[in-house]
């Protein structure tokens, strides 16, 4: 597994903002559209083009173009719906496909509740969005999911991870080099009720009340 924190000030910034407890919904929404945009950039390095020939109004020229198939871009609902639109900003023509999980707040297993996703992923790169990475249940859960389905690499962004779900994922995928998690900040502990400290809270109770 490839773990990449994105090291930017104006990511920092912007997650100070949404970590304090007195940022109002429409602003966390904002600024958690604003902060995918920053980290869907650096998460998209690896995408897979092709070259394109094209004329300009001066000279016939090669480009680049996404390569088929489109990347399919998954909100993990339903906090990851509120990245989706900043992913969108940059990637309007990735496929968008969605998966509904739920954390048992007992077990903090990962229960699945929803899934519009096409059977066959063969080949597709797949984007997992997902704001927190707690245990890590819930992301262990959607990267096998997508890699069942024939996934050709998985890349999950997430705003915040603890420690104990970063280290539960690295055992889980181990060494393969077709999952990446981008992450704005790794935090220092989860708490007992599996929350990340100091976290932001919860995360689809902020964006959706
Ligand atoms: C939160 C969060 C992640 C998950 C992370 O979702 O958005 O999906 O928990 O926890 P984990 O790493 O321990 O699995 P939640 O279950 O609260 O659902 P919600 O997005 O509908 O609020």
């Amino acid at each position: 597994m490839r773990l990449q924190v994105i090291d930017h000030p104006l990511v920092a910034h912007k997650l100070t903002a949404l970590r304090r407890k007195e940022t109002p919904s429409p602003v966390f929404r904002q600024l958690v559209e604003e902060l995918m945009t920053l980290l869907a950039y650096e998460a998209t390095r690896d995408i897979d083009v092709e070259p394109l020939e094209i004329e300009t109004p001066v000279a016939k020229t090669t480009g680049t173009a996404l390569s088929n198939p489109l990347p399919i871009v998954v909100p993990i609902l339903r906090a990851g719906l509120g990245m989706l639109s900043g992913m969108e900003r940059i990637m309007p023509t990735a496929e968008v496909g969605f998966l509904g999980m739920k954390r048992d707040e007992e077990t903090f297993e990962a229960v699945t509740y929803a899934n519009r996703l096409p059977d066959d992923l063969s080949n597709r790169q797949c984007f997992v969005l997902d704001p927190m990475l707690a245990t890590g249940h819930t992301l262990i859960a959607s990267i096998d999911y997508l890699l069942e389905r024939g996934a050709k690499d998985v890349t999950a962004i997430c705003l915040l991870g603890a420690p104990e779900g970063i280290k539960a994922l690295e055992d889980h995928v181990g060494d393969r080099a077709d999952v990446t998690v981008v992450l704005a900040a790794v935090d220092e502990r989860l708490n007992e009720k599996g929350y990340i400290v100091p976290g932001l809270g919860d995360a689809g109770d902020r964006l959706y009340g």
